[in-house]
């Protein structure tokens, strides 16, 4: 079997047929002549439901996720949206509290809505509390590892086979975007179903939005194809082949974002400004063990508490070069964010505490700059932010 940097550049990637070209084409074309009443060339007909790019990065990407097929959508939150339409009126989803902002606005005020029942669990690791919300018509488990901002492991292995020793035909979705598949895959850790904000990792440059739904088996991934189709969450042909030109480079770009983590990670944890630091293993020593179990390596994710009585994080922010003041993470330039503000600012405030997201906690997704050079930045500011 071929590995991940081979695969990341060749799988699902078909010969053109009309020219050779060595890259995939970009098929713009809303529509597709069929060749009799009801027969199509290669399956395809109409965008919305198929389209010869589109289907070339979600090839790609179910095989670096190990899965059977796979639906790329117009954003990761499209992506959320077809797997929570799995659910009827009357099911039960369970979910960590600590998730991207935008996952626990989605489950929080709009599945009541459908009339999907949540539960946000305090710790996804203990598996007494989640086997207590366990119920007859809990339908789904969401887990997000590393979760967002946090970057709190969460033993997939353990939960799923935990949790399907109750509930054998509960669906467990991963949500990769923070490890993408160069350093973890959750399917082989006993989940049914993965998403990714493809706008991150997979894509890599900041200059798409998008998504993918990806299956352990081709039933549900009919189930998905008919979800997206239905509600038009297709990603359109153009993203779909800025994505896949991403991918390319995807094993790469992991390794040098995880070799600038861990020198800022360092530099972080030996700063006086600095309270305490979050990289993915780091917490604990079973955090630790259990990142060497399931995952490949760490990321290039990191939260940090600013020690708020001597340091202002606003005046930190405007010193900063090349930290980016931005939401969004996963692309070659290093960003920065205050979570409580930026990306988890539509959780009430009494859950962002619940969850561990205080003003001071400051996340960076770590880019593939010198990191000599991140490293002079975040020093140069905190030495102008003192109150
Ligand atoms: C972990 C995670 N999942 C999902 C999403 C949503 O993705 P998108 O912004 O592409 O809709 C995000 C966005 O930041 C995210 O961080």
């Amino acid at each position: 079997m071929p590995h991940i940097e081979t695969n990341a550049i060749h799988e699902g990637i078909e010969i053109d047929n009309t020219f050779n070209s060595v890259t995939t084409p970009i098929y713009t074309s809303s529509t597709f002549t069929l060749t009799d009443l009801g027969k199509t060339k290669a399956g395809f007909n109409y965008t919305r439901s198929g389209n010869p790019t589109r289907k070339a990065l979600e090839d790609n990407l179910a095989l670096l996720e190990n899965g059977k097929m796979a639906a790329a959508t117009s954003s990761g939150m499209s992506a959320i949206m077809a797997v929570l339409s799995l659910l009827s009126a009357g099911d039960h989803l369970i979910a960590p509290l600590d998730i991207y902002g935008g996952t626990y606005r989605l489950f929080s005020l709009i599945a009541p809505k459908f009339g999907i029942e949540v539960s946000f669990l305090q710790n996804p690791n203990d598996l007494a509390e989640l086997k207590a919300e366990l119920k007859p018509n809990t339908k789904m488990l969401w887990i997000e590892s590393p979760s967002n901002p946090l970057l709190k492991l969460t033993d997939i292995k353990a939960v799923c086979n935990e949790s399907k020793s109750e509930k054998n035909d509960l669906i467990i979705v991963a949500d990769n975007t923070f490890m993408s598949p160069y350093f973890q895959n959750p399917l082989d850790l006993g989940c049914d179903i993965i998403i990714h904000s493809t706008t991150k990792y997979i894509n890599g440059h900041s200059d798409l939005v998008g998504g993918i739904v990806i299956c352990k088996t081709e039933e549900l991934g009919e189930k998905i194809a008919q979800i997206v189709n239905c509600m038009g969450l297709a990603e359109s042909p153009f993203d779909a082949w800025l994505a896949l030109r991403g991918v390319k480079t995807l094993s790469i770009r992991m390794q040098a974002h995880e070799k600038n983590a861990l020198q800022v990670c360092e530099f972080l944890n030996n700063h006086e400004a600095v309270q305490k630091v979050y990289y993915p293993g780091l917490s604990s020593p079973e955090q630790f063990e259990l990142a060497k179990q399931q995952m490949r390596g760490f990321g290039g994710m990191l939260s940090f508490e600013l020690k708020p009585e001597k340091y202002d994080i606003n005046v930190f922010f405007s010193k900063l070069k090349y930290f980016k003041l931005a939401v969004s993470l996963g692309g070659v330039e290093s960003l920065i964010a205050q979570p409580w503000s930026m990306s988890h600012a539509s959780m009430n405030e009494e859950a962002r505490l619940k969850a561990g997201i205080t003003p001071n906690l400051i996340r960076l997704s770590v880019g593939i700059e010198n990191v000599d050079d991140l490293i002079a930045d975040l020093d140069s500011a905190f030495q102008n932010c003192c109150c």
